[in-house]
């Protein structure tokens, strides 16, 4: 069964909303279980549980906030090491379109590499010209069909990554599921 932790910091509820919409993504992959965390309440246990971390946080300057990096900074010596091969992706909300938040996931996504876990992106088209190749992105709160879409789908592959490389069910592949993955047009 896979275990999916949304983990993320947010100030003003924008990336935690986004948080919970990852959330309910990955929970419409059968089997799995999803914790969502603030980095205000997780801990080692929860990175220890889970198979794949959706890391998100706001856009920051164009990076991920000083809060997270310094939760990441301050974790024990003997957690760097113990995460190797867990899935990671990233999501983040910025003031504005343009604002630097695909950097910002790019920035999450290269501590998650640091402690060795599989980062990937998504291909797919959730809507017209709305896509999530680095990670969810979004100004503000998700509020439209597509920017809810987005968020979803980033936890539904997860979930689904998780249950074709961890739990061996490769009917569960984006691919084979032949589920609409939207085009650029
Ligand atoms: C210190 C600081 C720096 C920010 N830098 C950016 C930025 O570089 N680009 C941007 O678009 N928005 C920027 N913002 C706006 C936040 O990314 C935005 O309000 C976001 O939705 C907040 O998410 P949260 O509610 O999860 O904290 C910044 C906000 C703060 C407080």
């Amino acid at each position: 069964m896979g275990k999916v932790l949304v983990l993320f910091h947010s100030n003003t509820g924008n990336t935690r909303k986004m948080g919970e919409q990852v959330a309910a993504g990955a929970a419409e992959v059968p089997g799995t279980e999803v914790r969502v965390r603030s980095i205000d309440d997780a801990n080692r246990e929860d990175l220890a549980w889970c198979d794949g971390v959706a890391l998100g946080g706001a856009t920051n300057l164009g990076s991920m906030p000083w809060q997270l990096k310094k939760w990441w900074d301050s974790l024990p010596d003997e957690v760097w090491q113990s995460l190797d091969g867990k899935l990671g992706c990233a999501f983040s909300s910025s003031g504005g379109w343009g604002g630097g938040t695909e950097l910002a996931c790019l920035e999450m996504l290269i501590v998650l590499m640091n402690h060795g876990l599989v980062v990937f992106g998504v291909t797919d088209y959730v809507g017209k010209k709305h896509t999530l190749h680095y990670g969810a992105v979004q100004a503000g709160e998700p509020r439209t069909e597509n920017e809810i879409a987005s968020c979803r789908r980033l936890g539904q592959r997860m979930a689904e990554w998780i249950a074709v490389f961890v739990d061996g069910r490769k009917d569960l592949h984006p691919i084979a599921r032949g589920y609409p993955r939207g085009s650029q047009h």
